[in-house]
């Protein structure tokens, strides 16, 4: 299935084209308005108005609200010192070749053809051709585009060339250096431009991006980008434990297989599984056994629809259950045994496993 959706259709392409536009929103980093690039910023970042030499932004604070300007004639804005200088002192990353009208490259192209973003650093960008214009588009999450066979493929059918990756990204030509953005996607990586080349990272185990603040806190106090998802929560079953077998301590009938450590790092997907009805888990014999040769110290009156059950240490005792759970105990009288088969008390002392008292 998931090969089958490795080369899209042109036609799905060409339909996807308006969403994915602001999926990667790093790419199409001139065409966003003030607002959105501060979106991505943390709280007070400066920078360059992109496609301008000499407009500068400085995103919101804490309560306060945005604010933009141009430096006075003759001075260009120096994004690294957050001033104006005289502009032949600065170099603006918008003058020459790059700016003002880049080679359009959809000229010689049919109606509706796709080719390479050359400006693309994660080489997830295509160009759409309509009407001799060119329309950005990015490819889907997981997916890259293939510039021969002009199309979104994963990641394993089409390598992303290194001159590409290192491309000066649009994002950081705007940006001073070591700003970092947020990931639109996942709330646990982000971007860092660094000499104009934009390098995502990602946050230490149990942390993410805090969009406002721009590092990695705890997941638990992070505000992610409003689109970015929080990391599955790791299983952290297997912490501390020895890799095999262990009883559930949820569920008598339950239990875990924890593997063994790998690079260091424990069983973070171990198995979870069940014994069938009417038996629990025996961990001294690694078996799933008649749950009255088990002594367990869980509820019994969970995972079945007794009436009664036996209750641990103690064969003359019972458990009434209600709604899976215990409502309440009660004894059999003198020398009767209370028998979970039966459902009642009885003379005889079966003397099962789950109810004895511990043998020491
Ligand atoms: C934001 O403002 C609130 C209320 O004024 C204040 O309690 C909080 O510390 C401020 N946070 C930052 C990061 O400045
Ligand atoms: C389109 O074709 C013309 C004439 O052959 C050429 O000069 C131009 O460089 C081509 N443009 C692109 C983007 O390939
Ligand atoms: C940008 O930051 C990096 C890492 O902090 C530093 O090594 C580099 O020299 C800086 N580049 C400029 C142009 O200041
Ligand atoms: C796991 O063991 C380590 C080292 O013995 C200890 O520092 C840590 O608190 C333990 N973690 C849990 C969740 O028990
Ligand atoms: C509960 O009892 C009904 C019939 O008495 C039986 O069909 C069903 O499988 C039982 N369910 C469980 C969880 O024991």
């Amino acid at each position: 299935m998931k090969q089958a959706r490795g080369i899209l259709s042109l036609l799905a392409l060409a339909s996807l084209a308006a969403i994915a536009l602001g999926s990667n929103a790093i790419d199409e980093f001139d065409y966003l308005s003030v607002q959105e690039i501060c979106s991505l910023l943390p709280w007070e970042t400066s920078f360059l108005r992109p496609t301008t030499c000499d407009n500068w932004v400085t995103c919101p604070a804490n309560g306060s609200s945005l604010e933009q300007g141009a430096c006075a004639t003759g001075l260009f804005y120096n994004k690294q010192l957050g001033r104006c200088n005289v502009a032949a002192s600065v170099r603006c990353p918008y003058t020459g070749v790059e700016v003002g009208a880049p080679a359009n490259l959809c000229a010689n192209e049919t109606e509706g053809s796709f080719v390479q973003d050359p400006s693309s650093s994660n080489c997830r960008g295509y160009i759409l051709c309509q009407g001799h214009t060119q329309i950005h588009a990015n490819c889907p999450s997981e997916l890259i585009f293939n510039p021969t066979s002009r199309s979104c493929v994963y990641n394993n059918q089409y390598t992303c060339p290194q001159s590409q990756k290192t491309h000066t990204s649009p994002a950081c030509r705007a940006l001073p250096n070591n700003t970092r953005l947020a990931h639109t996607e996942h709330c646990e990586r982000y971007y860092e431009c660094i000499n104009d080349i934009l390098h995502t990272r990602e946050c230490e185990p149990q942390k993410a991006y805090d969009v406002n603040r721009g590092y990695c806190v705890d997941i638990d106090l992070v505000s992610c980008y409003a689109t970015a998802a929080l990391p599955e929560p790791e299983n952290t079953y297997c912490l501390n434990r020895t890799a095999g077998y262990h009883a559930d301590d949820q569920s008598c009938s339950h239990y875990y297989i924890c593997g063994k450590p790998v690079n260091g790092k424990y069983d973070t997907e171990p198995q979870h599984l069940s014994c069938a009805l009417g038996q629990y888990f025996d961990i001294e014999k690694l078996s799933c056994r008649d749950r009255l040769n088990v002594r367990c110290l869980l509820d019994r009156c969970v995972g079945n629809n007794m009436s009664y059950v036996n209750v641990v240490d103690d064969c003359q005792k019972y458990a009434r259950c209600s709604g899976g759970v215990t409502a309440g105990t009660g004894r059999c009288p003198e020398n009767y045994y209370f028998d979970e088969r039966s459902q009642g008390c009885t003379p005889i002392n079966y003397n099962y496993i789950a109810c004895s008292p511990r043998i020491v």
